[in-house]
């Protein structure tokens, strides 16, 4: 996955990944003398946003260098690292961890929660957001009958993101240690912005279902999943994307 990510796309086009970051924040409900962990901190806008309201202790950190190259250069005296959310090596250092719009890219998502868990202080509390069951399901349906369409083999290992129900996802949650205090599983229809939105997004993270396919035949799919899903994400003139979260908030107690 590191390969594919733009950072400089991601911050122009996507901006929309961290602008949704607020009401997750809200349940963070950031004390300024913690320290804090944002896992999956992108371009870095959310440490800033923390940093900026008087939070001084906080950290980023992202698997991928170009985000974290791109968060160094906009905010050089803040703390970035590139780290995966799996084999984060944290003992007790953090009063809180979040993550809004990463966790969807774990895949071994029981191992994220066993070292977000260690990297917590006791007491220490832990908030995500991400795509929950049925994130995107228009679009990706729309892409796999264009796969069969044009006899491309898809199998469901090469799926790239984690989409857990509430039971799931708590369920794990509980199984690494912590209490479960808030879940939340709802709607958020994502504009995407422009007359090419749905393109932007196909081209960003569409890729990942396009592994192993020639340009042509991206090319293709890409045309016909736009065309094909006028009618349904097409609102008023704006491209309108089915996004499902979840939220989630645990203790450790
Ligand atoms: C999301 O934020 O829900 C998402 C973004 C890109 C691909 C899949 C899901």
């Amino acid at each position: 996955m590191e390969q594919s990510w733009n950072a400089e796309l991601y911050d122009k086009k996507h901006g929309f990944v961290s602008n949704y970051g607020n009401e997750v924040l809200e349940w963070l409900d950031p004390n300024k003398e913690e320290q804090i962990l944002d896992l999956g901190c992108g371009t870095g806008d959310i440490v800033k946003e923390l940093h900026d309201a008087g939070v001084k202790k906080i950290k980023g950190i992202d698997a991928s260098e170009n985000m974290i190259m791109q968060a160094r250069e906009k905010y050089p005296d803040l703390s970035f690292d590139v780290k995966d959310a799996t084999m984060m090596t944290f003992e007790e250092e953090f009063d809180a961890v979040f993550s809004n719009a990463v966790l969807h890219w774990v895949k071994e998502p029981d191992k994220a929660l066993d070292s977000i868990y260690r990297s917590l202080k006791s007491g220490g509390r832990f908030v995500a957001e991400f795509g929950g069951k049925g994130n995107v399901q228009t679009i990706v349906e729309e892409i796999k009958k264009e796969f069969v369409k044009n006899s491309i083999p898809y199998d469901q290992a090469q799926f790239p993101w984690f989409f857990p129900s509430i039971g799931e996802y708590t369920t794990l949650m509980e199984k690494a240690g912590f209490r479960v205090i808030a879940a939340l599983h709802f709607d958020r229809p994502t504009k995407l912005e422009g007359e090419s939105g749905l393109q932007n997004w196909l081209d960003m993270f569409g890729q990942f279902m396009f592994q192993n396919l020639d340009d042509d035949t991206i090319t293709r799919i890409m045309n016909n999943v736009e065309q094909n899903l006028k009618s349904d994400l097409w609102i008023q003139g704006e491209w309108v994307a089915d996004y499902k979260r979840i939220r989630v908030k645990g203790l450790k107690e």
